[in-house]
């Protein structure tokens, strides 16, 4: 069993990173400027702006923080979103979700420009992915398509199993991995709440990608032996252990799915970190783009 360490891609993804952010400012040009935007105080995503905001600082990226009360009304939020889609100084635009109830994430990712939308949730990045044309691919399943890259892990003619069917992980994931690429070409089953006989179907997988948000769901019973395993879960339990009170959980029984496994992701330490490196991707894309 090897681990898929998100540590390491992510650490190479982000040294190239920084290397030709780099050469940007050696050739007197700009550089990449990710502006976030955050709305409310959900705990865990004040976590995960501040380690995207804190990861762009490391790699030499330009970063703003545009930060609202639960209670700002959507107009504002569209103002703002607006101010950075007309300014030239700004790249990319992250809209950080979930937003409060009486915001519609629908209204704000549609008024992000495609442009910038380096968290590749527009619709136009949406089916720009689908037909298999260069654009943004949302962070996660992109994270997850590099890290199956660095590892050079053959998938073609593979059969993945991918449980999960949100917007952000489950469909375009399931999409990426039955694309004519390397990695891809594989033969996709797209699970989900109202699946029937999932456990026989998770037995047939070569790949299973979880990514559903119920921690450790995908037991060793549902994974044949020398599966290979991602792991997309990262749930906030309760654990007084901790400094934080919280300990990070995904949605794979790692302790008895991972002896079974040709590969698998661990949590924390896997797909999370990729999703960072991802974004960087796609921001210095949307930087270098004319
Ligand atoms: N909420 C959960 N995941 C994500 C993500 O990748 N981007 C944004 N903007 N919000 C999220």
């Amino acid at each position: 069993m090897q681990i898929l360490d998100g540590k390491i891609v992510s650490q190479a993804v982000k040294h190239e990173l920084k290397e030709k952010t780099r050469r940007l400012i050696e050739q007197n040009k700009k550089v990449p400027h990710l502006a976030a935007v955050l709305v409310g105080n959900d705990g865990a995503s004040e976590t995960y702006v501040a380690s995207k905001i804190k990861n762009c600082e490391e790699i030499g990226f330009k970063s703003s923080f545009y930060r609202f009360d639960a209670a700002t009304d959507e107009a504002t939020v569209i103002n703002k979103i607006q101010e950075l889609n007309n300014d030239k100084a700004v790249d990319g635009i992250l809209v950080q979700l979930p937003l409060p109830k009486h915001i519609s994430e629908e209204k704000i990712i549609n008024i992000i420009n495609p442009a910038k939308d380096v968290d590749g949730f527009h619709p136009v990045s949406v089916g720009k992915m689908v037909q298999g044309l260069p654009g943004f691919v949302s962070a996660t399943p992109y994270g997850i398509m590099l890290m199956l890259e660095h590892y050079k892990i053959d998938t073609a003619g593979k059969h993945a199993v991918v449980i999960g069917r949100s917007n952000i992980v489950g469909r375009p994931i399931s999409v990426l991995l039955s694309q004519n690429t390397n990695p891809g070409n594989c033969t996709v089953t797209l699970c989900h709440s109202r699946t029937q006989n999932l456990k026989e179907i998770c037995l047939q997988a070569d790949i299973i990608v979880a990514a559903l948000g119920k921690v450790a769901f995908l037991t060793a019973d549902m994974v044949k032996e020398n599966a290979i395993v991602i792991d997309v879960g990262i749930t906030r339990v309760a654990d007084t252990t901790k400094k934080s009170g919280f300990a990070i959980k995904g949605d794979v029984d790692f302790e008895n799915v991972a002896p079974k496994c040709s590969y698998i992701t661990p949590v924390p330490g896997g797909v999370g970190l990729m999703t960072i490196a991802a974004l960087l991707k796609n921001t210095y894309t949307a930087c270098v783009s004319p």
